[in-house]
């Protein structure tokens, strides 16, 4: 099974027994034997909504759906209660539980994760504005953005990742036929990320720059992983309890420009190295960074604008982050440039001592930034994981 080959996902994440979160159970017994990629199966039910960490998925759909008019708290449980049925079904392996399209027959779950979440809008077309959560406050203005408003936000949001693009396809027409007449689609984006099995061992995924990218992300192994990453048990308001905060950006990257670097110049953007993912202070990917290392000149190693070194939680007052993004390449524009770059996803426990402060960083301008251009944006609200016999979200919605 391939979670539980790995030991480090690509998103730095060392799956299987350290991932107390990671739940992942033998494939169902069917007459055919599935492969290793197919049998991989995350479950549905658990502390923690599937599709946070887990290793990177090959495949991915992102997908906003607004409440239609006159659709309210009745409507929105009943879709909530139709996806997670759906949700559950397809994570084993099963068909969708009304007329199933055929799409997936003949393949295993694949590693397939369905998750769900609320955006700020949810809660007054459904009367449950007393419910939403401070933490689901718009993120703040940033001048580097150029954002697209009708590919952002949404009422609700869905994250499906899966190793096969047949079984993610299959998810996501599922869940579009299950919003029925109550919630329509905002809008889909569609990314990837390296099939698994295509290195000759796991390893940091790279991203369309070609660097290793997921690196410093928190392990489930630290001893602050569930805190940073997860609301507590105790948290607020109750519904969130075990949950998390998901912002995507969709971030363009200019690749013309930057692939006329050479490759030195691009490690100096990143402060390590683009083959091995090594801090440009010396030793492997996964030795500390030294910040104060100097050559003879007495210039940093890692430079003060280096986009590893601006991002550290220790330069952003602990703000830390779980990112487990997808690629994405929506074809070539009318000017002769691809429309490439980075659907990043990132999770943590409270977006104010996560992605803002660190942003707010990066937009002052690191030396990434002349490179990349954040197109489109939303932050959701994802609830702890369903209980048996649970629909997701029903401690809000009930
Ligand atoms: C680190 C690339 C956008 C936060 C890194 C690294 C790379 C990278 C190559 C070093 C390896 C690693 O630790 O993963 C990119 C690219 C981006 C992007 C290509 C845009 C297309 C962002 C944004 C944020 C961010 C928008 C948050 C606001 C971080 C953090 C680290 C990091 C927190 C790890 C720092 C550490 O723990 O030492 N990024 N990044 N990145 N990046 Fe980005």
């Amino acid at each position: 099974r391939r979670a539980l080959l790995g030991t480090a996902g690509a998103t730095g994440l060392v799956l299987g027994a350290a991932g107390g979160a990671v739940g992942y159970a033998a494939a169902p017994a069917g007459a055919t034997p599935l492969t290793a990629l197919g049998s991989g199966r995350a479950m549905f039910h658990g502390k923690h909504q599937p599709g946070i960490t887990e290793g990177l998925q090959a495949r991915g759909h992102l997908v906003a759906f607004d409440l239609v008019a006159g659709a309210g708290r009745k409507e929105a449980a009943a879709l909530l209660r139709r996806w997670s049925t759906t949700a559950e079904r397809l994570m084993a392996g099963e068909p969708a539980p009304h007329d199933d399209t055929d799409v997936a027959r003949d393949a295993g779950p694949s590693s397939l994760t369905v998750t769900f979440g609320f955006g700020h809008g949810f809660f007054g077309k459904t009367g449950l504005e007393k419910q939403r959560p401070a933490a689901l406050d718009p993120l703040p203005d940033f001048s580097s953005d150029r954002l697209d408003k009708s590919r952002s936000d949404g009422d609700l949001w869905v994250q499906i990742g899966a190793d096969d693009a047949l079984v993610a396809f299959h998810a996501l027409r599922a869940i579009q036929k299950d919003a029925g007449s109550a919630a329509r689609v905002r809008w889909q984006m569609n990314g990837f990320n390296r099939s698994p099995g295509a290195t000759a061992h796991p390893m940091t995924a790279r991203n369309l720059m070609g660097q290793l990218d997921g690196t410093g992300n928190p392990k489930p192994s630290d001893a602050d992983f569930e805190k940073r990453v997860f609301v507590p048990a105790s948290g607020e308001p109750a519904w969130m309890a075990n949950g998390s905060y998901a912002v995507v950006r969709r971030i363009r990257m200019l690749l013309d420009d930057w692939e006329k670097l050479s490759t030195t110049a691009q490690e100096q953007v990143i402060g390590r190295r683009k083959a091995d993912g090594a801090p440009l202070s010396g030793g492997a990917e996964t030795t500390p960074m030294d910040l104060e290392k100097a050559d003879a000149k007495g210039d940093y190693l890692v430079p003060l604008n280096a986009h590893a070194r601006i991002t550290r939680p220790d330069r952003n007052g602990g703000a830390a982050m779980l990112r487990r993004p997808f690629s994405y390449h929506d074809g070539i524009d009318a000017d002769g440039t691809p429309d490439a770059g980075l659907l990043f996803i990132c999770w943590q426990a409270d977006p104010l001592r996560g992605f803002v402060p660190v942003q707010r960083k990066l937009d002052r301008g690191d030396a990434l930034s002349p490179f990349i251009r954040h197109e489109a944006s939303g932050l959701f609200a994802v609830p702890g994981g369903a209980a048996k016999g649970e629909y997701v979200g029903q401690r809000l919605l009930e």
